[in-house]
């Protein structure tokens, strides 16, 4: 794990990273070096650049101040994933940050973008443990940095780590079994409440949709109710997360097309991993709200009794679906789970999930796709926290038409609507569960990636964790 640290013992001899606006030599370089570092960096368009000096690291990025406060703090994360793999294609194992303008949050994002695309999924490849990183150690040199902000840096990174392992590892070593007890490992880590329904108690609880997605496989579903409520909670009402948790989905009896389209699909349990690391964090943290997160799991198969196009299914509301497309799982188990967080009279409930590919397709890989109930003020919030964070949330409408291309002539909805906005006719499906302020969060673009995205790296990103942390921290 890559720690990030403060200290202000920087020498020329350690491996360093400058952000600047106009380089000082404050580093003792020799005049040939400096005046040759300076005039690279006055040819056109340099904004960066790096250099190797007797074997140390040096890099130099400069700073345009004319940018946009996020956009900017983006292109130090950006720079951060270069100097993570400059560093450890050197084999060296510490980076210091020296900033020598006043902006304190650039050494905070440049630090972020190194720790971030540090991260490394090797486990199952004992060969490659000769390559893994050799950076472990992240120092920012200026001592100006507040402590708490650290802190939640070091956390929020160490979640982001935790979402991208469960996403990364298989169904054959994480089953819905599996990720209830990474869960509860994490609560026993961190201190907050974990309980998990095994398939009977979810029987008892007539949690139709779960069971239906559950009936073709050989392993349990289970439900997972997680809980941080810190003594000094700030809010009456707690905030609910819910999070898809499909182990993997092969789309059931309505089965996936082989050919590569089921290949990245033990990713869609991403929004699971989302909200119980995001939670694992808010914990770590002792951030002082009351958060909830729910996440429903197990994987999607079209064994035994496998639900079958046509099925209709009585949910745990009482309400009944026609389900026309077993690989419209996903809408399914969450309706369980925005139906139990009724209970709890949320503030307001936000769900994560991997849920269609009409939501990559609109958008791409570059953020998330957002609608629902929430108030104005929420969604604001959300939004914000989505370019603090570079996990950007498009907004799509949530008219009332869309919920007609559900409707279905033997049940009260069916579970696909049609070719057209499949991102929002999936939303709409949820939204008859719920009966509180309520926002949807599609990460099926983002959750994973099939090359490498700078410091979002290759496979599970951990994406959702970021903006959720920042969302509670600015309550
Ligand atoms: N898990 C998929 C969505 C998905 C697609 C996630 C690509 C990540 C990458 C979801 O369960 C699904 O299969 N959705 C269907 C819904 C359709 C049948 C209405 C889809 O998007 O095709
Ligand atoms: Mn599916
Ligand atoms: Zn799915």
């Amino acid at each position: 794990m890559t720690k990030i640290s403060l200290s202000n013992k920087l020498t020329t001899q350690t491996n360093v990273l400058v952000i600047t606006t106009k380089f000082i030599n404050e580093f003792n370089l020799p005049d040939k070096v400096n005046n040759y570092i300076v005039a690279e960096l006055k040819k056109e368009g340099v904004t960066h650049l790096t250099y190797n000096y007797i074997g140390k690291y040096l890099s130099i990025f400069i700073v345009d101040t004319k940018k946009e406060q996020n956009a900017l703090l983006e292109t130090l994360r950006n720079h951060g994933a270069k100097v993570a793999d400059g560093i450890n294609a050197a084999k060296h194992t510490t980076i210091y940050i020296y900033n020598q303008t006043k902006l304190t949050n650039l050494s905070l994002a440049a630090a972020e973008g190194i720790a971030l695309a540090n991260y490394q999924f090797i486990k199952h490849k004992p060969s490659q443990t000769k390559k893994a990183n050799t950076l472990t150690s992240i120092i920012i040199a200026n001592t100006n940095i507040n402590p708490t902000d650290l802190l939640h840096l070091n956390t929020v990174c160490h979640a982001t780590f935790k979402a991208r392992d469960l996403v990364n590892e298989p169904v054959n070593s994480l089953n819905a079994t599996d990720l209830a007890n990474a869960f509860k490992a994490m609560g026993k880590e961190a201190s907050f409440k974990v309980d998990v329904f095994n398939k009977k108690k979810i029987t008892e609880l007539k949690m139709g949709g779960i069971l239906a997605v559950n009936a073709g496989s050989v392993d349990e579903p289970t439900f997972t109710v997680m809980e941080y409520k810190p003594k000094n909670a700030k809010n009456k009402k707690p905030y609910v997360l819910v999070g898809k948790g499909v182990v993997y989905d092969t789309g059931g009896l309505s089965l996936k097309p082989t050919l590569n389209s089921m290949d990245l699909m033990k990713c869609d349990m991403a929004g699971g991993a989302a909200v119980g690391c995001a939670l694992y964090a808010i914990a770590k943290a002792k951030l002082n709200v009351h958060v909830i997160a729910l996440v429903p799991a197990t994987d999607n198969r079209p064994g035994f009794n496998a639900f079958a196009p046509g099925d209709i299914i009585t949910m745990m509301d009482g309400s009944t679906v026609e389900m026309l497309n077993s690989d419209a799982e996903g809408r399914m188990i969450l309706a369980d789970a925005l139906h139990f967080a009724k209970q709890y009279k949320p503030e307001l409930t936000i769900d994560m999930a991997t849920l269609t590919g009409a939501a990559m397709a609109a958008i791409g890989t570059f953020g998330m796709v957002g609608m629902g109930t929430a108030t104005q003020q929420q969604k604001d919030k959300l939004h914000a926290s989505g370019f603090n964070v570079h996990e950007r949330i498009a907004e799509l409408p949530f008219w009332e038409e869309y919920s007609d291309l559900l409707k279905s002539d033997i049940a009260d909805q069916k579970n696909i609507g049609g070719p057209l906005a499949g991102a929002i006719t999936a939303g709409k499906f949820l939204v008859k569960f719920v009966n509180y302020p309520y926002y949807h969060l599609d990460i099926a673009g983002p959750a994973f990636l099939s090359a490498k995205d700078s410091y979002r790296g290759k496979g599970g990103t951990g994406y959702g964790v970021r903006l959720l942390f920042d969302f509670f921290k600015n309550l």
